[in-house]
């Protein structure tokens, strides 16, 4: 299947597809205790059939432009996922998260795949600021934020519900004058 964007000779990110929910559901019931510390969805995901409609919305978001949901593949394996998950058009902003197995953690994967979508995202759509919103405790993905020279902006004190307790939400941004001067 063509790619969405390649990133290198062995990186490359795909649109949500129904073929992608059996190695989907595969990582995430593998590595729950890992994704679940950061990641509110993944107790409601019990069966294949749940990561099958979860790509059925994504699908629906990516048509009608209100998400831009895509997997991160090494080579033929599934490594992550990595998205648009809210737009903000009249302000010309968006939300995007990430995650990655587990296995694959640790080589800078996740760092050189947002690199290349915040560079898609500024390129092709008409955006001036992209948000990431990490727990306060999830160091990994700060230093994703910071390497990429996102801005901390602050804290959402109790900004995230998840499992039963609240937690504080670190908010980063780049901008386009930022990134333009970091691509140059
Ligand atoms: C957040 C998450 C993606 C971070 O994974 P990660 O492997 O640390 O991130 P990267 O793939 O960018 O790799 C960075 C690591 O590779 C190293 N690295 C090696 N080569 C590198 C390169 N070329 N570029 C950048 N980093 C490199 C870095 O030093 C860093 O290692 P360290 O943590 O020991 O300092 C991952 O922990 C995860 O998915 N967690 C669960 C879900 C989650 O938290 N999602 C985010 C919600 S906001």
């Amino acid at each position: 299947m063509k790619p969405f964007l390649q990133i290198n000779e062995q990186l490359s990110l795909h649109l949500a597809r129904p073929e992608l929910a059996a190695p989907i559901f595969e990582v995430v019931d593998a590595q729950r205790n890992y994704l679940r510390q950061w990641l509110p969805w993944v107790d409601a995901t019990q069966s294949v059939e749940d990561s099958r409609q979860y790509l059925k919305e994504s699908m629906a978001h990516n048509a009608q432009g209100t998400q831009l949901i895509t997997f991160l593949m090494e080579g033929e394996t599934l490594a992550g996922s990595i998205g648009v998950v809210q737009y903000n058009k009249d302000c010309q902003k968006c939300e995007i998260g990430y995650w990655l197995r587990q296995d694959k953690q640790g080589r800078g994967l996740m760092t050189i795949a947002c690199a290349a979508f915040t560079g898609y995202l500024f390129r092709s759509k008409d955006l001036n600021r992209i948000e990431i919103l990490t727990a306060a405790g999830n160091a990994k993905s700060q230093a994703i934020c910071q390497r990429l020279g996102f801005k901390h902006e602050g804290t959402l004190r109790q900004g995230l519900f998840m499992y039963g307790a609240y937690q504080d939400i670190k908010l980063y941004s780049l901008l386009r004058q930022e990134w333009r001067r970091l691509a140059t």
